[in-house]
Order: structure tokens, then C-alpha cells, then sequence
């Protein structure tokens, strides 16, 4: 079975998170289907809005732990990194739909989305000092943006995750619904958009997040380079090989 579906309707492209065994866990084959499904929509003129959208249970439990551990992203042409690329550039709307738990880049893909509908049931999470790791997709720049600094230092730092109401007061989130709701109501919102002219929301986008493009090119390249070397270093190394074997990191070494 594909771990990402693809449905386009209606103008609107879906891009579901398919590998709920897994918890929707993303491996470099998905950030890589992931990274074409953007592309695609981005340049197909039939498409006029896209929506990412998980399960009711779970959104992502964000990079694959296992993959990561065996093929680490290797440069700025490897999959993950396409995909943030592709969605920080992404020049349509993006809605996305979020319930239960969005980890690691399940929270941080979201601060490139335009508009944000979640479960009732969601968990936010960035636990990347947990796992020894840093920030990722822009969000050392985007959170504090978005939070302010202190509440940004709570949720990177200490990592502890928050819910769909605290997302709600902090801005990431435009309304919190019953889970078996958020993805339906994501499409009506997304069917809406799709009503309106394509050129005049890509201009008000564009024209939205003019002077942010660079900024966040540039932190997402300086952040990638020091997550791929943090990756191979012990720290990361003994949270991912606690996590497979079930037990607590100890860090008291590294
Ligand atoms: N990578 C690889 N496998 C993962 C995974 C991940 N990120 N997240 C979950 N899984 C696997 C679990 O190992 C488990 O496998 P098993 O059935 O062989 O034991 C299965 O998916 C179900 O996960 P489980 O932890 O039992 O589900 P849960 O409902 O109790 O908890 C989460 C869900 C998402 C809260 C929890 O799985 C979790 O914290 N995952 C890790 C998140 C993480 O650190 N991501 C990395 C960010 S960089």
C-alpha cells in the first residue's frame, strides 16, 4: 500500500499520510513522493489549492526513526530536504488537517501551511533537543515568530508537547474541531478556496510572505546542515537507539 495518497478533486490536490501501523512515520521514499505531489500541484493549473491531512488518530510521527538511522539524509538534494523546500515555496494554499499526535516535522511542516484545522485530540510536539537534535523546517525562526520567544524556548527547548488549544491561543492553529471533523472540514475550506481565482491567491500569498522567502531559505539551509551533522553524532545516536530498543536515553555520557 502507498504510505502517501495522492487525490486531486475538485481543484484540490489531498496528500494523505498512509502508514498509520507506523504511526505515519516519514521515510525518505515518502519525503520524496511528498516532494513530487508539491511540485505536481504547484505546477498543475488545475490545481488551485492543496491539503495535507493525516488520520483521525494520528497526523505523523514525524521523521522514521530506523530510516533516519540507516540512510541519514546526505545533502541539499536529499528527500526531506526537497520536501521543506517544496513547502516553504509552495506558491498555492496549503491547508492542513491535524489530529492526534504531529511530531518533530508533523508541527514544524505546519508553520508553512496557510491555513491549520485540528482534532481536538492534537498533540504538537518538536522534540529535537530530546533526540539530540536541532530545530529543522525554519522553526528556530518561524516558533519564536509565531510564540514569542519564551514560549518558543518552552516548546524547543524543553520539548514537551502541547495541544490543539494552546496552538489555538498561540496562532498555529485557525480552529480546533471533533477529530472525525478536521479533515472533512479542511476539504470544505480547501473546496472554497478553489472557488476563487487562482491568480489572485497566489499573489496574496506571495504578496504575504513577501520579504520572509529568503530568511527562511537561508535558516533552513544553516539549520539542515547542523541537523545532518547532529544526526551522526552520539547524542541523536543514543536517543534513536533507545527508541528502537524501548528504553530512556541516557545522556549523562554524551
Ligand atoms: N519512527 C519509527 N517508528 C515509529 C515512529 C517513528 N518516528 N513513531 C512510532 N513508531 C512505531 C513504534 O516504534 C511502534 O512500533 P512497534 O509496533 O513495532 O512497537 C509503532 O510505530 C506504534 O507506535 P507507539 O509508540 O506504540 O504508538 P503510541 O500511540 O503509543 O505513540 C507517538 C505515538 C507518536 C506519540 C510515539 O510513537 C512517538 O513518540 N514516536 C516517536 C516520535 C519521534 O520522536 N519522532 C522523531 C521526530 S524527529
Amino acid at each position: 500500500m502507498n504510505d502517501i495518497l495522492t487525490h486531486a478533486e475538485a481543484g484540490v490536490m489531498t496528500i494523505t499520510f498512509n502508514r498509520l501501523e507506523r504511526k505515519n512515520s516519514i521515510t525518505s521514499a515518502m519525503y520524496a513522493a511528498l516532494a513530487d505531489a508539491l511540485d505536481k500541484a504547484a505546477s498543475d493549473p488545475a490545481i488551485r489549492v492543496a491539503v495535507l491531512q493525516g488520520h483521525e488518530t494520528v497526523f505523523s510521527a514525524g521523521n522514521d526513526i530506523g530510516d533516519f538511522l540507516n540512510q541519514p539524509p546526505a545533502g541539499e538534494d536529499s528527500p526531506v530536504f526537497r520536501f521543506l523546500r517544496g513547502i516553504a515555496k509552495f506558491p498555492k494554499p496549503l491547508v492542513a488537517a491535524v489530529c492526534g499526535p504531529a511530531v518533530g516535522v508533523g508541527t514544524t511542516l505546519l508553520f508553512h501551511c496557510d491555513l491549520v484545522f485540528a482534532g481536538d485530540n492534537a498533540a504538537f510536539s518538536l522534540p529535537f533537543v530530546n533526540l539530540g537534535l536541532c530545530p529543522e523546517a525554519a522553526s528556530s525562526l518561524l516558533v519564536p515568530q509565531m510564540f514569542g520567544y519564551h514560549r518558543a524556548a518552552e516548546a524547543l527547548l524543553l520539548g514537551e508537547p502541547f495541544m490543539a488549544e494552546a496552538a489555538l491561543e498561540a496562532g498555529l492553529v485557525n480552529r480546533v474541531l471533533p477529530p472525525t471533523e478536521a479533515n472533512a472540514y479542511a476539504q470544505a475550506q480547501a473546496r472554497k478556496l478553489a472557488a476563487k481565482p487562482l491568480s489572485s491567491l497566489v499573489e496574496t500569498k506571495r504578496l504575504m510572505k513577501l520579504g520572509q522567502q529568503g530568511p527562511v531559505m537561508e535558516r533552513m539551509q544553516q539549520e539542515g546542515a547542523s541537523f545532518s551533522r547532529m544526526l551522526r553524532e552520539p547524542a541523536a545516536r543514543e536517543a534513536f537507539t533507545a527508541f528502537m530498543e524501548k528504553r530512556k536515553p541516557d545522556f549523562s555520557k554524551v
